[in-house]
């Protein structure tokens, strides 16, 4: 497994987004909602990253299978626990690939008319998007190739590496 991102720079970039989104919201909580399992450790450190009260939920959506591409299916597997109706709502993904999975959440979340609903992904494979989808704040850019650590898994191994490797 060579190694794509390293940990320094994965914290580093987490840093400078942390401080970009504080300059950019106004005053008051964000509400933190991560994309179940993958963007766990992305949201536990972008979430220390900011300087403001931030609130955190999770929402589980499944697209993929147990193999490295989308089957298109999605569905919701856990709700958040609270409204967001009123709130800055920052969706915290862990990868973009084909768009399927967050172009439905934002659809679900849309309707549930949070004051703002913004998208925060550590990764972003543009070459492979599907769906179109708005993404205010991305970690990186890479290339078409099938990734994990920190968070990212193949078939459920290798969430816990601390850098991002490539399979
Ligand atoms: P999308 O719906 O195709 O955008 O897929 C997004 C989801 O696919 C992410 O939340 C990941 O769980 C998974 N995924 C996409 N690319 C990779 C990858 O390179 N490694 C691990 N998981 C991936
Ligand atoms: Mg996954």
């Amino acid at each position: 497994m060579n190694v794509l991102i390293s940990e320094a720079q994965i914290q580093a970039r987490i840093r400078e987004l942390g401080a970009q989104i504080d300059a950019d919201y106004p005053a008051g909580p964000i509400y933190m909602v991560a994309i179940l399992k993958g963007a766990c450790f992305f949201l536990a450190d972008l979430s220390r990253a900011l300087k403001r009260p931030v609130r955190i939920d999770f929402i589980g959506i499944s697209s993929y299978g147990k193999g490295t591409s989308s089957s298109g299916e999605v569905k919701l597997t856990k709700d958040l626990d609270t409204s967001v109706e009123g709130a800055d709502v920052l969706v915290v993904e862990d990868i973009i690939d084909s768009g399927i999975t967050l172009s439905y959440l934002l659809h679900v979340l849309e309707q549930r008319k949070p004051r703002s609903l913004r998208v925060a992904a550590l990764l972003d494979k543009p070459e492979r998007r599907v769906r179109p989808v708005k993404v205010s704040y991305v970690g990186f850019q890479i290339p078409d190739k099938f990734v994990v650590g920190y968070g990212l898994d193949y078939a459920e191994d290798h969430r816990n590496l601390r850098d991002i490797c490539v399979l």
